[in-house]
């Protein structure tokens, strides 16, 4: 898995997709720069969510919200006071971890052959956890300290909380938002008059959100700064199961058709521990290189965030509708885009053995993902043959995401192709000044087949929907 996970990274790097944050002063912890492919991947995977959301479903419409917001609205999403890790420091190392995840990594590592200890170990913390209890913890890590003389007691701070938003300095109560979610609620009431919407209906956006992490690893998976497409579904109190249970199965349904694997890379889990703002929540958890983990959250946000904002605002929120004065309760999605970047690219990039026992490097994203659509070579370059190519490149490349490509060998630039996921080739070679004919290579079967240029354009369109 680690060595797996290096060669992603690395070949994320290589081909253009994920680069280092300011990697040239050293790089940013868990900061990372989207390059030319990585952004056209990037935004093909918006499209498909955003039109998922707001053209498949009529009662859905998009907003785009600020960053910034006045602090109040933090106040009253309750992130100011309960939006918190928390945190203790390795006084030698001065490294710091989360207890709680310091205390599952020591139990499963050495209690594995006693199962009894560690349900025992792993059930209390997690009754301290529920009731936010510091000082259990505290007395937990010390009872673990008396086994291991590595996990010395006196080396370790306090048990404190952390709050997770990064604050901006020298603005006063200014934040950089965790989550898109508040500029949805801070809106509510004006996207209501402007679109006519009728309960129940929802509101979609795509955007950044920042936390501070205190473990932030695992390349894209646990980022500072990441981008989120989320959609909160305002319903009727009363139709709070009936919706919930309508999003947990239409989104693992949407992960499905993403086609990454089958219904075994997926787990639908409901959550052991509640955000604050949550009275109910499931995480879709996909099978990375390193195990399940979560993808997409679904909660039940009732009206805890728009009772607050219209207890903190002063302003009316709640609506009359269905004849009667109400606050709607919250279903809400929540699927991080580079996490599924991530799975995406993981679940995709292959190492596949030849018949002629060479090695090739492929990466089998979906048609439809692939940053571009299809190449066009010169077989040589000489005797017309790179201006009939270049012809053809001019003629389509308004209507789909193609390359031009002449730098290297036929058998190179196809190796090329293939590690970025362009899923057709065509080259024009001698045939094509006699017959108008291109020969097609296919990425997946590496098959070729000749075909007369005027098809390009139209399996290109069939084939990957672009
Ligand atoms: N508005 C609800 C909310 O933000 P969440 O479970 O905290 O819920 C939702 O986050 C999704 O955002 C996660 O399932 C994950 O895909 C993504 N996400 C959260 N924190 C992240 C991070 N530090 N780096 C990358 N993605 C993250």
């Amino acid at each position: 898995c680690s060595y797996f996970f290096d060669f992603l990274i690395s070949h994320a790097k290589v081909y253009g997709f994920v680069f280092p944050s300011s990697e040239i002063y050293g790089g940013l912890n868990a900061i990372y720069d989207y390059g030319p492919h990585g952004v056209e991947l990037k935004n093909n995977i918006k499209e498909f969510w955003w039109k998922s959301m707001t053209r498949l479903h009529e009662n859905i419409v998009g907003v785009d919200s600020s960053i910034l917001m006045h602090s109040d609205v933090w106040h009253a999403s309750g992130h100011i006071d309960k939006f918190h890790e928390l945190l203790i420091d390795h006084k030698d190392s001065k490294k710091r971890y989360r207890p709680e995840i310091l205390i599952q990594e020591y139990v499963k590592k050495n209690f594995l052959n006693d199962p009894k200890k560690k349900e025992e170990i792993l059930s209390r913390l997690s009754q301290s956890l529920e009731k936010k209890d510091l000082g259990d913890i505290k007395v937990l890590i010390d009872e673990l300290c008396i086994c291991d003389p590595v996990f010395k007691t006196k080396n370790w701070t306090e048990i404190r909380n952390f709050n997770m938003m990064f604050k901006i300095r020298n603005e006063k109560d200014l934040y950089l938002r965790p989550e898109t979610a508040q500029g949805v609620f801070s809106n509510f009431h004006n996207i209501v008059k402007s679109s006519r919407m009728k309960i129940p209906f929802g509101i979609a956006q795509i955007g950044k959100s920042f936390r501070n992490e205190i473990i932030a690893r695992r390349f894209l998976f646990r980022m500072r700064e990441f981008e989120q497409m989320e959609m909160q579904f305002f319903i009727l109190p009363e139709e709070e199961i009936k919706w919930y249970e309508y999003w947990k199965k239409t989104r693992l349904k949407w992960h499905l058709e993403l086609n990454l694997g089958d219904k075994t890379y997926y787990q639908l889990c409901d959550h052991d521990h509640l955000s604050h703002y949550a009275s109910a929540g499931s995480d879709i958890k996909f099978h990375f290189p390193f195990g399940f983990q979560e993808i997409e959250g679904i909660h039940s946000r009732r009206d805890f965030d728009l009772k607050n904002h219209e207890f903190f605002s002063k302003k009316k929120i709640r609506i009359f509708e269905w004849k009667k004065n109400y606050i709607p309760y919250v279903i809400e999605t929540s699927l991080g885009l580079d996490r599924l970047f991530l799975a995406i690219f993981s679940s995709s990039l292959k190492k596949e053995k030849l018949k002629n026992g060479k090695i090739r490097i492929v990466l089998k994203l979906p048609y439809f993902l692939s940053p571009i659509k299809a190449a066009i070579f010169p077989l040589v370059r000489k005797d017309g043959l790179p201006e009939i190519a270049r012809r053809i490149f001019h003629d389509m490349k308004i209507r789909h995401r193609l390359v031009y490509d002449e730098k290297e060998s036929i058998g190179k630039l196809y190796r090329r192709q293939d590690a970025i996921g362009t899923p057709f080739c065509f080259t024009v070679d001698y045939d094509t000044i006699k017959t108008n004919t291109v020969t097609m290579r296919n990425r997946d079967s590496m098959e070729q087949k000749r075909i007369h240029i005027k098809e390009i354009s139209k399996i290109i369109k069939e084939e990957t929907g672009f």
